[in-house]
Formats: structure tokens, sequence, C-alpha cells
């Protein structure tokens, strides 16, 4: 099968023929038809997030299931599905209590001593997030995917395994959002707009979308803000200023030091600050210790939308399919394999919400 291979960072990924094993008892194979490029994948590109290469990147597909292991009861050949990186184990204490977003013993890979999953003659290629979603085909983990309502495009099912998941989760989950709040948001790409989307959904009064990028405004509005504002040191003053002292929650989904310190800054007595995007490898923020203890603010972080994906997956998608989530406007292009490098230009270039790779095998 073809798949996009990272082999170097900060060098385009190169279009190769590999080989996907068969199913252990525990595993599924899916043929992806519609894969979203996050920019979670590109911090690997960069080298912001270290990767064990070669490796297939991509973690927001949605597909058909091919072929299900012995022990697979839940899944058929058939099933279409969204896969989702947050595999989990089910006995831990998190996953007993109802996170299994952020279980510790996720199986993600297969066990050291068997074959890699994924390999081109005798070399090993590791998948991004237990996942590999820059492939005709997937080998995954029983417990990184769910089943999505009859009907629902898998172009746009594509994006409910993250950027619909993790934003909207972001907003309504653990940032909690309250009917009649005030929300800003920093960074409109794919996983911020939907954290403004979740934001309206929460039934917030007032959403300040703030973007270095003036483009992004328009979309942003189209997902629920109200008000935009230019990104920047100045943004602070400009958000507490419109809002009389600061806004009731915040979100920061860039994933940058000085963005997650601005979020706080923009929250008023009170305020509740979620941390989304994620920051380079050892990367770190700082917190005026007396301000947050004076003023009682929280900061939380919210990883894959903060609840079971098994169950939200399929509720976005019905919520899609009843004309109350926006997905058509997240998609600004359908690519195919062979241009993800454009792709990803594109998105670093500010340009667009999502590209979808559509595959037609
Ligand atoms: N101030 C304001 N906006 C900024 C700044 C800044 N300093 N730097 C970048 N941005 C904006 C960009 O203009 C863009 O609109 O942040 C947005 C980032 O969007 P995408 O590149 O589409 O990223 P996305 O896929 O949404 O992911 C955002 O969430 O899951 C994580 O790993 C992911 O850290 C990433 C974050
Ligand atoms: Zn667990
Ligand atoms: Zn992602």
């Amino acid at each position: 099968m073809k798949a996009a291979v990272l082999r170097e960072i900060q060098q385009p990924l190169t279009i190769e023929d590999v080989e996907l094993d068969a199913p252990r008892p525990d595993e599924v194979r899916i043929r992806v038809v519609g894969s979203g490029l996050c920019h979670s994948d590109y911090h690997s590109i960069s080298g912001d997030l270290l990767t064990p290469m070669p490796a297939v990147l991509g973690h927001e597909a949605a597909g058909v299931v091919e072929a299900v292991g012995s022990d697979v009861s839940e899944f058929k050949p058939g099933d279409e599905v969204v896969s989702c990186t947050s595999m989990y184990c089910g006995h831990c204490r998190d996953c007993q209590t109802g996170h299994n977003n952020v279980c510790g013993n996720n199986p993600k890979s297969r066990a050291e001593d068997l074959p890699s999953r994924i390999t081109r003659g005798k070399e090993a290629i590791s998948q991004f997030a237990g996942l590999g979603g820059f492939a005709e085909e997937m080998l995954i983990h029983r417990t990184g995917l769910t089943k999505i309502p009859e009907g629902m495009p898998l172009d746009r099912a594509a994006l409910l395994g993250c950027a619909v998941l993790t934003g909207v989760g972001a907003a309504l989950n653990r940032g909690a959002v309250s009917p009649g709040s005030t929300v800003v948001v920093i960074g409109c790409g794919g996983v911020g707009l939907n954290v403004i989307q979740g934001a309206r959904l929460a039934g917030a009064a007032r959403i300040i979308a703030v973007d270095l990028n003036e483009r992004k405004f328009d979309l942003a509005r189209t997902f629920g803000a109200t008000d935009c504002v230019k990104g920047g040191p100045d943004a602070v003053a400009e958000v507490r200023e419109m809002t009389g002292g600061g806004a009731d929650y915040s979100f920061e989904v860039i994933g940058l030091p000085s963005t997650q310190e601005q979020a706080l800054m923009m929250l008023r007595r009170r305020g509740v600050f979620t941390v989304v995007g994620m920051a380079p490898s050892g990367s770190s923020f700082s917190v005026p210790g007396v301000m947050v203890m004076a003023m009682e603010l929280e900061v939380r972080g919210s990883l894959m939308g903060s609840a079971p994906f098994q169950q939200a997956i399929p509720n976005y998608a019905q919520l899609y399919l009843n004309g109350k989530l926006k997905l058509d406007e997240l998609v600004s292009q359908r690519i195919k394999l062979e241009d993800i490098n454009d792709g990803y230009d594109n998105m670093i270039a500010g340009d667009v919400a999502r590209s979808v790779i559509v595959f037609d095998n």
C-alpha cells in the first residue's frame, strides 16, 4: 500500500510502497477514505515533537473496516469507522473513572517482540499516535476506533477523530463553558475553530477569536465567534478592555508559551484557562502565583476532548447530521496523498482550516 513516510525532520514526507502485517487477535485493519492534516503531525515534521523514524504520520482518519483479529467481535468488515489515538486499557483507575482519554497503559503499538505492523522490506516503520493515517490502510488496536452513524460522509467524518473531538470536547467537557459566559480562544486553526464551535454549542454569549492571521476571522465568525482580535502582546489589553476586566474562559490552541501566558492574563476573577495546544517538548510557560491565588484562577489541561471518544465521536456525527455541528466549512481543500507536503505548506501559510486527503482506492 501507499503511505507518506517521515524519514528525516524538516524534510518532505516521501510517498512509498510499504507492507501492512495481518491483524493480530486484538487488531483491526481499516481502508482509509479520508485523512485530515492536523498540526500535531507537523510537530513531528518540524522536530518539535520527538518521533521514532521512519514513521507514517496521520491521526485524523475515517474509513471502512476490512479485517478484524480473532478476538474482535465489536467490529466487522464493512463497518464505517473513525479512528482515534486515545486507545485504552480498560482496567486502570483513569479508565474506570470515565477518563480513558488519559489512560497511561494505552496499547498504541505492538509488544516489542512482535513484528512491526508496517514494514518496507526488512525495515520497521512506526505509526504516529498508534495510527499512521497518511496511508491507504491502517492496522490498529481494537480500542482505537468507533463506529459512526449511517449517512455520515467519511471525508468529513475524519475530522471528528481529532480537530472536532479535541476542540469541541475541550470547550464542553474540560473547559465546561457555561451558558451566557464570555470566552476567548487564541488560535483559529482546525482545532481552535472547534473550540469556538464548542463554546457556541455550550451557549456562550460572547466568543472572542484571537489569531495573528486576520484571514482566519471570517472562518472564526462562521464557527460562532462574535468578536475577532488580532493576535500579539496587545491582544491581552484589548480583550480585557472589551470584556470589562477579562473573559470567564480562555483557551490556547496553538502550543506556544507566549500565547499560553496571554490566555491566562485575559481572564477575569475566577476565570478558567484550558490548555489545548501542544507545546514543544520541554517548553514551559510561567504562571504568576499571587495572581492565581488572589483572583482564584484555574489552569486546566485538555487531551483529545477529555471524554471517551467512543461515545463523543458518534454523538458529534449525529449533531452534524442534525445540522447543529459545522463540518463542511472545515474542509478547505480535498487533496491526494501525493500532495501532502503542499497541504502542510498551506497550513503553515495559514491558508486553510483543514486539508483532507481523500483516497479513491
Ligand atoms: N498568536 C495568535 N495566533 C497564532 C499565533 C500567535 N502567536 N501563532 C499561530 N497562530 C495561529 C495561526 O495563524 C493558525 O490560525 O494559530 C493557528 C494554528 O492553527 P493550525 O496550524 O491549523 O493548527 P491546529 O491543527 O488547529 O492545531 C493547533 O492544537 O492539537 C494541537 O498540536 C496541535 O498545537 C497544535 C494546536
Ligand atoms: Zn487505562
Ligand atoms: Zn490532531
